[in-house]
């Protein structure tokens, strides 16, 4: 297994360029199934989670050609329709197969991802909203069997909390489901935006795009042709690049970004005392005199994302006074903050809320990572730290960052990878 070492403190200078979005190219990969010809996308992300789904097409039956930054996916010739645990417990975005599958075959098997690091994370709405369009679903030893004998019906959907893959799932099986779907309540996303786009440059009627409603006119289970097409970028990774220069406190620049993706993000780094010159694809964070105290909500888009929780938690520990950050998405989405504290940070927990008491000088030690965003943030400490970090269980970090160690040492980071 792999870890990271970082030794610290350090400066950081120069630009990074930012990869494809992981979180919209899983969907985009899911949406082949919909397809009747070979679709390539481009710009991906060269990341595990990435590789994992991929390989679900692939058991699936499909034809894959994966490349670094691009692939290719025929899923013309696909019969099996059984998502099996080995991979679905690895990453839970493979429910994202369900939507396509049972729309396009009008029945599949898929194994039910189960609870994760973050939270519980129930697939209920996916469920009950596949159920209002006409499947019947039942749970047997831990797979969601669903059939639909007579494909999916358009109907009105109302998600009873906003669900990013909830969203998509439903977008996908509305495209070849019969009549129109409205989807209410549907999330904001960039990456669901794209889904959105690229399936109606397929041919697909969708209303209502980037709004919460939605609505999807479907085909019948007739399958579309998707020309070929590129991933957005990583919102989150421009973000996590973003606090690498904050807590830094050096001048970099954020390379191949939609900067509108990442206002609340901005925003914050802008109240915390940052300034930030933004181009049209690009932000430059500069230095600033004093890190000021913030107080942050995490909520759907376009407010602040739960996904970068973690890095501002670990910036507030620099930040002069007392952070308050509530987490409102996952019940347990504070897992990184008892490392932290290995560090020596200061903050208390209490339910969904943390007190980040600042600034403390963060001494190096043995951290372990425990999720995707929780490995980035674990970094970001490390490299103001006094000394050497070595964080463990970085798996967490290779399923959605693109070589995160070698991009940071090019903006002058001492970290390495080393094997335990
Ligand atoms: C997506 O997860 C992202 N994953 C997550 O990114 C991200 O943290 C999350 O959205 C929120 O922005 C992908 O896009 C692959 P949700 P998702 O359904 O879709 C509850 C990362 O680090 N809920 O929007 O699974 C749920 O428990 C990852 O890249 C139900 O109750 O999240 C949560 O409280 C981690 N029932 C809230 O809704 C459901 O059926 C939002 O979850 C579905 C969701």
């Amino acid at each position: 297994m792999d870890y990271l070492q970082i030794v610290g403190p350090t400066k950081l200078s120069g630009s990074v360029d930012i990869s494809g979005a992981k979180n919209a190219a899983l969907p985009l990969i899911a949406m082949t199934l919909l397809a009747k010809n070979e679709v390539t996308i481009n710009n991906l992300p060269n990341v595990v989670d990435i590789k994992t789904l991929v390989k679900l097409l692939s058991n699936l039956g499909a034809t894959v050609d994966l490349k670094k930054e691009t692939v290719k996916i025929d899923t013309c010739c696909l019969t099996n329709t059984k998502a099996t645990y080995d991979i679905v417990k690895t990453m839970r975005a493979s429910i994202l197969v369900l939507g396509p599958l049972l729309s396009r075959f009008g029945h599949c098997e898929v194994s039910l991802p189960g609870g994760c690091a973050i939270g519980q994370r129930p697939i209920d709405l996916h469920l009950k909203a596949l159920e209002q369009m006409g499947a019947e679903i039942s749970i047997e030893a831990g797979y969601v069997l669903a059939k639909a004998p007579d494909g999916l019906k358009g109907a009105h959907i109302v998600f009873d909390k906003i669900t990013v893959t909830g969203t998509a799932n439903i977008v996908m099986a509305a495209a070849l489901a019969k009549g129109k779907t409205i989807i209410t309540n549907a999330a904001l996303e960039p990456e669901v935006v794209q889904l959105c786009e690229v399936l109606k440059g397929a041919g697909i009627s969708i209303d209502g795009i980037g709004s919460s409603e939605l609505t999807i006119y479907g085909t019948d289970r007739r399958l579309v042709e998707i020309e070929p097409f590129e991933i957005i970028p990583d919102r989150i990774e421009a973000g996590t690049y973003m606090c690498a220069a904050a807590i830094t406190n050096s001048e970099v620049t954020i390379n191949k970004i939609r900067p509108e993706h990442l206002e609340a993000v901005s925003s914050k780094l802008e109240q915390m005392g940052f300034t930030l010159d933004v181009k049209p694809s690009s932000i430059t964070v500069k230095p600033t005199k004093s890190i000021k105290a913030v107080d942050i909500i995490t909520q759907e888009f376009p407010a602040f994302p739960t996904d970068m929780q973690a890095q501002f938690l670990t910036l507030c520990t620099q930040a002069d006074g007392v952070s308050l950050i509530e987490e409102r998405l996952f019940e347990n989405r504070f897992m990184h903050v008892s490392e932290l504290q290995r560090l020596g940070a200061d903050i208390k927990l209490k339910g969904n809320s943390a007190t980040v008491i600042g600034k403390v000088k963060l001494v190096g030690a043995d951290v372990m990572a425990t999720d995707l965003r929780a490995s980035s943030a674990l970094v970001l400490a490390a490299m103001v730290a006094k000394g050497t970090t070595n964080v463990h269980r970085i798996y967490h970090l290779d399923r959605g960052y693109v070589e995160l160690e070698k991009k940071l040492q090019k903006l002058g980071a001492n970290i390495k990878r080393l094997k335990e």
